[in-house]
């Protein structure tokens, strides 16, 4: 039987942060023996940044390290690098005929572009779930792993394959599905600096490249309050991030241990915070190390993205030898 199909990307605009391991990388890993992967760097997107040639090339380099590090295995997953597969774009052209302005300025993330850099509101970050929808569905993946940041994108890469399929009356694309652990709900890890979300754009990410003294001196300065009053009261949200994070990396008696200090009014917030700069040391380190290895080997590295250009291309191609038929463009002359 064959396995379902499952995709998904993270743009090259700096290292791999804590977020994007737990909502994302974690499940790459624990995917890739049973269903049909692709995980890809996502460099097309990240042009709306403007990155220097340079910089996007470190990043990419820097990502296809991080993600075999994580223990991404590129002879069971098919592992690449967006801008080698060009057939996506041609895709994305395609999809944007029946994509609309108005759905796609109502967009959460295209909004905040908007109130954030109002001098740089590319075309590029309007149609950007229109790219993500074609990544998505040129490999007709049935599963993305993503993290609650994504959720949007997400449902309008579903509306676009609906879309598509109802307009030509034939079920290319299967309506892709977000993926969580154990059907949990999508993850977002919080930011130590007492904002919603850990990210890159946020300035407030520990990396896994970072090393331990730096994730000592990010941890430390969380943004913290005087500490509770009464006994069992809610904690505030600058609070429960930093138990958000201790749930990710530490043992549940750590937390535990910690939760009914607070509960008690005991807690000692530096207490709490120099174990949790231990847990995430214990945890990063041995990725890191793994990640300076992988970096030195250039021709591995080469290797590994040509092999997953080739898979991702055949993939692709075939998808959209099929859509071109569908929509039309047949060969007559
Ligand atoms: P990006 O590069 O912003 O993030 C990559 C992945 O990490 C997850 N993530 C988080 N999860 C939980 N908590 C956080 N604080 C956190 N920060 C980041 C994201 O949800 C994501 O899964 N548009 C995508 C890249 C992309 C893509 C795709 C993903 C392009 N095409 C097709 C899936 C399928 C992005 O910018 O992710």
């Amino acid at each position: 039987m064959n396995k379902p199909t499952v995709l998904s990307g993270i743009r090259p605009t700096g290292y791999l942060h804590l977020g994007n391991y737990f909502g994302a990388v974690c499940n790459f890993v624990r995917m890739q023996d049973d269903f049909n992967c692709f995980f890809f760097i996502a460099d097309i997107h990240s042009l709306t940044t403007h990155p220097t040639p340079e910089s996007l090339q470190t990043g990419v380099k820097q990502v296809l390290a991080e993600y075999i590090a994580c223990g991404i295995d590129p002879e069971k997953a098919t592992i690449f690098i967006q801008s080698d597969v060009p057939e996506v774009t041609e895709l994305y052209t395609i999809l944007n005929m029946n994509a609309y302005l108005g759905e796609l300025e109502r967009t959460t993330s295209f909004k905040e572009k908007a109130r954030q850099q109002p001098d740089n509101l590319n075309v590029g970050l309007l149609t950007y779930p229109v790219l993500m929808a074609a990544d998505i569905i040129i490999h007709k993946a049935n599963f993305v792993p993503v993290g609650k940041d994504q959720e949007q994108h997400l449902e309008m890469a579903r509306k676009f394959a609906v879309r598509f399929n109802s307009m030509y009356k034939k079920e290319v694309f299967p309506i892709p599905k977000p993926y969580t652990f154990n059907g949990k709900d999508m993850i977002k890890i919080p930011g130590l600096d007492g904002s919603g979300k850990m990210g890159k754009s946020e300035g407030n990410a520990i990396n896994l490249y970072d090393d331990p003294k730096e994730i000592r001196k990010k941890v430390m300065r969380a943004v913290t309050d005087s500490g509770p009053t009464e006994m069992n009261q809610e904690k505030p949200e600058t609070i429960c991030n930093l138990y958000t994070l201790m749930e990710a990396v530490s043992k549940p008696e750590v937390v535990a241990h910690f939760n009914e200090l607070y509960n008690k009014c005991e807690i000692r917030y530096g207490d709490m915070k120099k174990q949790l700069a231990d847990d995430i040391i214990s945890f990063t380190e041995p990725i890191r190390n793994r990640i300076i290895e992988i970096l030195k080997d250039n021709e591995y590295l080469s290797k590994v993205a040509k092999l997953g250009a080739e898979k991702a291309r055949a993939s692709a191609s075939k998808t959209l030898r099929e859509v071109k038929e569908v929509v039309g463009f047949k060969k007559l002359f």
